[in-house]
């Protein structure tokens, strides 16, 4: 079964408009392959200069996030038609800085996965264990509940053109990530994870990416894993050396 990779950034909460601009035009020669879809998932205020910017190019623009409502009085929000309209076609759901720091809760983010498919959006949805529940051993518990909510109600259909990122906490940002074995060994797991909920096309077909601290220097042995079909990065997303990883 061969799945296209996906190598997504995640920008978080880095780039004004006008830095937004100079990084795409920056890496616009360095991300070129067309056996590879290449996302950039950036914030809200920089989605409609960076959806500019990168027309023409092999680039894919995604939102780090946005509301279930299409509109209404939801102070500080933004809506899938918005996203869409704006050239969107990606959106992280589930990060754990947005579990984490903004309290949002399983239910909230399955109404999100849903919304975003019956919106035309791709969700990049995301799951990981923090370092406790890795050190207790029962991390594979956890991740297996984190999938089984946030795709309730979700069809097989959706589930083979949904991306999961596999995103260990204690791994995002610190420079420590998860061995290739260690990554693969959750890919697999969430694969298995898929295969029972659903059926076997459906694991053969969403694409599951490893994150936490993925660069240059590690991205080449992570994706040569079979389970492991692209990356989500943070820093190494801001810097050239995401070229690296696109074409590693
Ligand atoms: P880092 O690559 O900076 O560790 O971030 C990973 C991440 O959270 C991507 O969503």
């Amino acid at each position: 079964m061969s799945r296209r990779r996906i190598i997504a950034g995640n920008w978080k909460m880095n780039k004004t408009p006008g830095e937004a601009v100079a990084l795409c035009n920056e890496l616009k020669d360095l991300v070129k392959n067309d056996a590879v879809d290449v996302v950039y998932c950036v914030p809200a205020i920089d989605i409609v200069p960076v959806v500019e910017a990168v027309k023409g190019t092999n680039v894919h623009v995604g939102a780090e996030n946005f509301y279930i409502e299409d509109k209404g009085a939801f102070t500080g929000e933004i809506s899938a038609p918005m996203l869409k309209e704006a050239g969107v076609e990606y959106v992280i759901i589930g990060h754990s800085e947005r579990r984490d720091i903004f309290g949002e809760n399983d239910i909230l983010i399955n109404q999100k996965v849903k919304k975003a498919f019956a919106s035309g959006l791709t969700p990049i949805m995301c799951c990981g264990e923090s370092l406790a529940l890795r050190k207790a051993g029962t991390y594979k518990e956890w991740i297996a509940r984190q999938i089984k909510w946030d795709l309730t109600d979700v069809t097989a259909d959706q589930v083979k053109t949904l991306v999961i990122a596999y995103e260990p906490i204690w791994a995002i940002g610190t420079g420590e990530t998860a061995t290739a074995d260690q990554a693969e060994e959750v890919c697999k797991m969430i694969r298995e994870i898929i295969a029972d909920l659903y059926d076997q096309a459906t694991a053969d077909a969403v694409r599951i990416q490893y994150g936490g601290s993925m660069n240059a220097g590690n991205a080449a042995e992570l994706l040569s894993k079979p389970n492991i079909d692209g990356g989500l990065i943070g820093g190494a997303s801001l810097k050239p050396d995401f070229g690296k990883i696109v074409n590693a």
